[in-house]
């Protein structure tokens, strides 16, 4: 891997800044907390210190992270979003955190976090300001990405606000050249394709999915069931651009999981949650973790549901079925049998009639074709469903906007095939 980077920089310092994103980071899709759609930039930590944005905040939550369990189910990362630089650069030129809300400054955050066995992540622009409006890198690049691997950083969140998204195929690269140049693995998270098809753009996958490890194509998320919706039809709508895009290394970001705050219902949570899973999707949670109430804790932390998002193969899911308000998905997971795969399923019932649809899911029809069958188990009841053969069906009964999510795990009769 050492060496495979030192080839990268070499031939990245001949071939301007392209396609050498190798930092051997987000092999499974990223996990984590991230401030920004439930803190946004309450920067009032005269009248709000409990929720504004400040180094307490993010000390806070790194502790719930591990004392409530998170991290060891995966979540590993606490990023910093907007709002925490000061509205100037130092006279060195360097940038520094607003220094009333972060008066231990940004190192000794990240050294907190990392004595808690978590990641820091940090927040930044590619234009001349971050979209709250303080100071971007735009003609600072190479000493701001010294300065996040001189403090530790070990993810960078790039927006694009302020901005031309054409320069953004020069742009994001070029940072991505300055991040791998410190020699410190550093996770890359960019908004330039977003940007890119907000302007009638077509963004370059290709060079968009080798330089960084996540990006965000669609719009910001919001507290709604609305907002969720609208992500989980964009992606499928455009899942033969963006499944073949992700794989360990470099995923579709669809943007954070908003359980546990004030917009989703209970089935709404599950929902997001099973549909985060089966695209493969980063899951970076944006809620109060100091006042969560149970019932959303244990859907964050349904290991079932995080394992087939963290599955290896790294397959994003794809939309097979849509039809009056019922939608099936379905991603190939392991264990595998010769050339044929395990799977996970989700029905998802967008449906408002008050009593849950009933669904039938016929496997063969949906490539579930082994003929020694799979083992079905339903992942957030936790439930045995038993064995089933191609030609049978499995029948749900899925909640109005809800969802149902299958694991099928293919049967293996020994001799194994490789
Ligand atoms: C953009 C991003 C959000 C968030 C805000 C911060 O809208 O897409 O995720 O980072 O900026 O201002």
């Amino acid at each position: 891997m050492e060496i495979l980077f030192q080839i990268c920089l070499v031939i990245s310092s001949f071939l301007s800044f392209s396609h050498c994103l190798d930092n051997g980071l987000a092999l499974s899709p990223p996990m984590g907390w991230l401030a920004w759609q439930r803190f946004r930039c309450n920067t009032d930590c005269v009248n709000d210190p409990k929720h504004c944005i400040s180094e307490r905040l993010f000390m806070e939550m790194a502790d719930l992270l591990v004392s409530e369990g998170y991290a060891k189910a995966g979540y590993n990362l606490i990023s910093l979003d907007d709002c925490w630089l000061d509205k100037e650069r130092g006279s060195d030129g360097r940038l520094k955190p607003d220094p009333f809300r972060f008066p231990s400054g940004i190192p000794a955050l990240a050294d907190y976090i990392h004595s808690r066995g978590l990641r820091f992540g940090i927040y930044e622009d590619y234009g001349n300001y971050t979209c709250a409006g303080y100071p971007g890198i735009l003609n600072n690049m190479k000493l701001d990405a010294e300065t996040f691997a001189e403090w530790q950083v070990d993810y960078v969140k790039l927006d694009g606000c302020y901005s031309f998204p054409s320069q953004m195929d020069k742009g994001y690269p070029e940072f991505g050249y300055f991040l791998n140049r410190t020699g410190r693995s550093m996770m890359y998270s960019c908004s330039w394709p977003f940007y890119q098809l907000v302007t009638k753009m077509e963004p370059d996958y290709e060079a968009i999915s080798k330089t960084c490890n996540l990006w965000r194509n669609f719009e910001d998320i919001q507290d709604s069931w609305q907002s969720v919706t609208a992500i989980i039809d964009y992606y499928g709508d455009n899942q033969d651009t963006l499944i073949p895009l992700a794989g360990p290394g470099h995923w579709n970001d669809p943007d954070m999981l908003i359980i546990g705050n004030f917009g989703l219902s209970y089935e709404q949570s599950r929902a997001q949650m099973c549909m985060w899973a089966i695209m493969a999707s980063p899951l970076l949670m944006s809620v109060d973790l100091r006042t969560i109430r149970p019932e959303f804790k244990a859907i964050l932390l349904n290991t079932e549901i995080i394992a087939v998002n963290q599955d290896p193969l790294g397959v994003q899911g794809r939309r097979v079925y849509k039809k009056q308000g019922i939608e099936i998905w379905t991603k190939p997971v392991l264990p595998k049998s010769g050339k044929k795969y395990s799977w996970a399923v989700v029905v998802l019932n967008r449906r408002v009639d008050g009593t849950p649809s009933q669904v039938t899911v016929p496997l063969r029809e949906l490539g579930l074709d082994s003929e020694d069958g799979y083992h079905a188990r339903e992942l957030n009841e936790h439930k045995d469903i038993g064995i089933i053969l191609p030609d049978q069906a499995i029948q749900v009964d899925v909640n109005p906007s809800g969802v149902v999510m299958l694991k099928c795990t293919i049967i293996r009769v020994p001799p194994f095939s490789p």
